[in-house]
């Protein structure tokens, strides 16, 4: 009798599933769509897509093809693989691609985020963003303030066991801070950190405002952040001193067609931080891992710098020149971000019904461009699981027309070039002062994001 039982629990469990997926599936079954699942109503196949990451993808791309429909992260999606259709993505945003990122990370990033507006509004706010971040910025005002930040942010390392993990976080803050508003260390930088840590764990978070949730902790941090902001605004506006840093900038602009308001100078700033946070802090992370993986490629690297350092003197700070000639150093960047998949893609949604690849996608669909697999085309980048950074020193390879580690488009990372002066100097800081060592033990994750979730350990000693 209770085998019957279980039999029949079992045997009623199997066709509401099987009633529910097929429900699902017929739910999306329209016209034109392109072939795919969309398992369970409501999660669709976000906890397979999660738990197998970019086999996830390789098993659907197995039985679909590189253009194939799901349902992840709370929205029905379209992932595309092909390197051409992504490009012709990223290069339409005009057609009604545009960015589709989490509600979350739109809330609590704000209104004036720069993925939340598009056309005109876009224009206008990423070029006030790359006034502030442009080639003659970094030159002039940037990389100073970067140069004296990872001086001192990379002293007393020597003999201590470090969580690299931690020092590279707080790295991409705290420079971010210094360049933008002269803020490097004291009471508003202490009460900044723990307030963004917040913020960037609810933008990653369901939208869900209830008490304990990382999303209402996550808006409080925005409102907090907020505060600290207007705060430092003020001051800046009864100060006579004239500031050379973003916020001074940002405060300056006097063009009434273009000067900002106070909500966009701080959605502007928190952009930037943002923005800057995880790229840098996991490439700067992960090249200190493969350079210790890779004995060779870290004594180039050392010799580059070391030679540059034979140049100044002992406190010099590094310049504009000196930056320029970091070639290695800038394959070692690029080779980290291709083999560590720093950004696995991006997302982009319709705003109306349209035609792509012969399919036809509804309005308010998101689409996942996922670029994750052009890193590791063996066409584009011979033996692609292997850490080679000379293969980099071929300067065509940074222009080929793949090339989407840092996006494209009209939404081409504008940040680019600071990102790779900071990660440079920071490296630049670390090889000549110190030579570590594993400590073993640490795991690092590849999907969805890269990370170390106990920390990366390594014992530091002076060079
Ligand atoms: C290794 C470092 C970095 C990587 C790999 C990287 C990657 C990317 C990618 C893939 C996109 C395209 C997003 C999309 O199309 O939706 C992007 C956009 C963007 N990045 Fe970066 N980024 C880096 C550093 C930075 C830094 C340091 C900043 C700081 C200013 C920054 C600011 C931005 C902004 C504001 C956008 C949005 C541009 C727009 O919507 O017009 N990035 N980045």
């Amino acid at each position: 009798m209770a085998v019957l039982l279980v039999v029949f629990v079992v045997a009623f469990w199997l066709c509401v599933c099987t009633a529910l997926l097929r429900w699902n599936e017929v739910r999306y079954r329209k016209k034109g769509l392109p072939p795919g699942t969309m398992g369970w109503p409501v999660f669709g196949e976000t906890t397979e897509f999660l738990k197998q990451g970019p086999n996830f993808m390789k098993n659907q791309r197995a039985r679909y093809g590189k253009f194939f429909k799901s349902h992840i992260l709370g929205c029905p999606t379209i992932v595309s693989m092909d390197p051409e259709l992504n490009r012709f993505i990223l290069l339409n945003e005009g057609k009604g691609l545009v960015p589709g990122y989490p509600q979350s990370m739109l809330d609590i990033l704000g209104n004036c985020n720069i993925a939340a507006v598009h056309g005109s509004t876009h224009k206008y706010m990423r070029g006030a963003l790359l006034s502030l971040i442009s080639p003659t910025m970094i030159k002039d005002q940037l990389l100073p303030k970067i140069d004296e930040f990872m001086k001192s942010h990379l002293s007393n390392w020597d003999g201590k066991t470090i969580n690299i993990q931690e020092k590279t976080k707080e790295m991409a803050l705290l420079s971010s801070l210094k360049q933008i508003a002269g803020m490097e260390s004291g009471p508003v930088c202490e009460a900044f950190k723990p307030e963004f840590y917040k913020l960037v764990l609810g933008t990653l978070s369901l939208p869900i405002d209830l008490p304990g949730t990382n999303y209402r902790r996550g808006f409080q941090a925005r409102k907090n952040i907020i505060s600290i902001l207007r705060q430092v605004i003020e001051e800046r506006r009864a100060s006579p001193k004239a500031q050379h840093d973003m916020l001074g900038c940002l405060l300056r602009i006097e063009d009434s067609r273009h000067k900002l308001s106070d909500e966009e100078i701080i959605d502007h700033i928190i952009t930037i931080l943002y923005s800057g946070y995880e790229t840098v802090s996991t490439t700067s992370m992960m090249a200190v891992k493969y350079l210790h993986d890779h004995p060779r490629a870290l004594q180039e690297l050392r010799e580059e710098h070391l030679n540059i350092r034979e140049r100044k003197g002992p406190e010099e700070p590094i310049d504009w020149n000196d930056y320029k000639s970091m070639r290695f150093t800038r394959a070692v960047i690029f080779e980290t971000a291709r083999l560590a998949t720093i950004v696995n893609g991006v997302l982009r949604k319709t705003t109306r019904e349209m035609e792509l690849n012969g399919f036809v996608i509804p309005k308010d669909w998101r689409i996942y461009v996922y670029t994750r697999e052009i890193n590791y085309d063996p066409f584009l980048y011979p033996d692609p699981l292997i850490f080679n950074p000379w293969r980099w020193l071929d300067k065509s390879l940074e222009s080929q027309k793949y090339f989407m580690i840092f996006g494209g488009g009209s939404r081409l990372c504008p940040g680019k070039e600071l990102g790779i002066a900071e990660i440079s100097t920071f490296l630049h800081y670390f090889v000549t002062r110190y030579r570590w060592e594993d400590v073993g033990g640490d795991k690092i994750l590849k999907f969805p994001r890269v990370e170390a979730p106990n920390g990366l350990h390594i014992r530091v000693l002076s060079y």
